[in-house]
């Protein structure tokens, strides 16, 4: 059996940062995210004989850690399937993986999708939400559409940490999304995550912050506030960054011109462009913006030296069996 999925990437508005149970990879807070269009991963799972899975990553046979990570998360739908065949997954992105722009996301929400359907599964989509966190945090929220909530949950064994679309509201966001030449990223979210826990000085005031956070751009979106929503997100951004930062030693995901583009985000504002930024554990910035000012946005951007590509991207919709069934509509 063969399927096929593609989920697109979703870019935090109000960050997950830290977990509470680090073996069923639930955050230790929620988190609200927007789905973009621009950023897709395609993913073909195929059951196969053998012994071991195989995965063939943009182009490029995958093997170490990014195999591992795969074939412990097929283990968990195996389980459920009473199915140990292995698979063969094939896998691309249409922008750059593991550079803090969101790949886990969109490649565990694709990789659940196609996945469950090749080992003969039919989950809800929140039961397909609950099962990508267990790959990736950021993936649960990448199950749906629009602007996503993710909830913390309570419970020890996970089954109330999961995302849900936010219904009701108009806000349109644009985004230009700012991709810096660099290397994959240093230090893996996961890690770095539970480096901040446990060596930063700030991580208890980040996690009040998330709190606040989640309720004023809740607040934002029910009134479509474009302004209330760029200084909550913003705000939310830098204090991740400045948590992580002053972890003892310290872990820095900007790049030198990360700096300059936050500057030229915050000139064009001063000017009376409606603008905001976010970005995540990488060194590129994510401007969120009208569709009037989508092409000045990404011009201002553009005229950096370091910055290879400015992608432009509308809200997306859910992740998608490729011949047509949805996973992410409704709850
Ligand atoms: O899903 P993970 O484990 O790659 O963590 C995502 C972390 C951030 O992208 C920085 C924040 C977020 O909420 O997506």
């Amino acid at each position: 059996m063969r399927a096929v999925a593609k989920a697109r990437a979703n870019i935090a508005l109000v960050k997950y940062w830290g977990k509470r149970n680090a073996a069923l990879n639930t955050p230790a807070r929620g988190s609200l995210s927007v789905t973009l269009d621009a950023l897709v991963t395609e993913t073909s799972v195929e059951l196969v004989e053998g012994d071991r899975d195989e995965l063939v990553f943009d182009g490029a046979p995958g093997s170490g850690s990014d195999l591992d990570r795969v074939s412990r998360f097929l283990d968990l739908i195996r389980e459920r399937a009473k199915n140990s065949k292995r698979a063969r997954i094939v896998t691309s992105s249409t922008f750059p993986s593991a550079s803090g722009l969101a790949s886990s996301a969109s490649g565990f929400a694709a990789l659940a999708v196609a996945s469950l359907r090749a080992y003969g599964l039919s989950l809800t989509p929140r039961e397909v939400s609950i099962l990508a966190r267990r790959g990736s945090g950021s993936a649960a929220r990448s199950i749906f559409g629009g602007f996503v909530r993710m909830h913390a949950g309570e419970r020890n064994d996970g089954t109330d940490a999961f995302a849900e679309p936010i219904e009701g509201t108009h806000l349109e966001l644009h985004a230009a999304i700012a991709v810096f030449r660099s290397d994959r990223k240093k230090v893996a979210s996961g890690v770095a995550m539970e480096w901040t826990r446990e060596r930063s000085p700030y991580y208890e005031a980040w996690l009040a912050t998330v709190e606040r956070d989640l309720a004023e751009a809740e607040d934002a979106l029910k009134r479509s506030d474009f302004s209330k929503l760029g200084e909550v997100a913003e705000g939310n951004c830098l204090a991740m960054h400045a948590c992580v930062m002053a972890a003892r030693p310290g872990i820095f995901y900007f790049c030198p011109s990360t700096l300059w583009a936050i500057d030229r985000i915050r000139s064009l504002r001063t000017v009376g462009v409606p603008v905001f930024f976010t970005i995540d554990a990488g060194p590129h910035l994510v401007a969120f913006t009208t569709r009037a000012s989508l092409r000045q946005v990404a011009a201002a951007l553009e005229e950096h030296p370091d910055i290879d590509r400015v992608i432009r991207s509308e809200i997306g919709g859910p992740a998608e069996l490729v011949d047509g069934g949805h996973e992410g509509r409704g709850a």
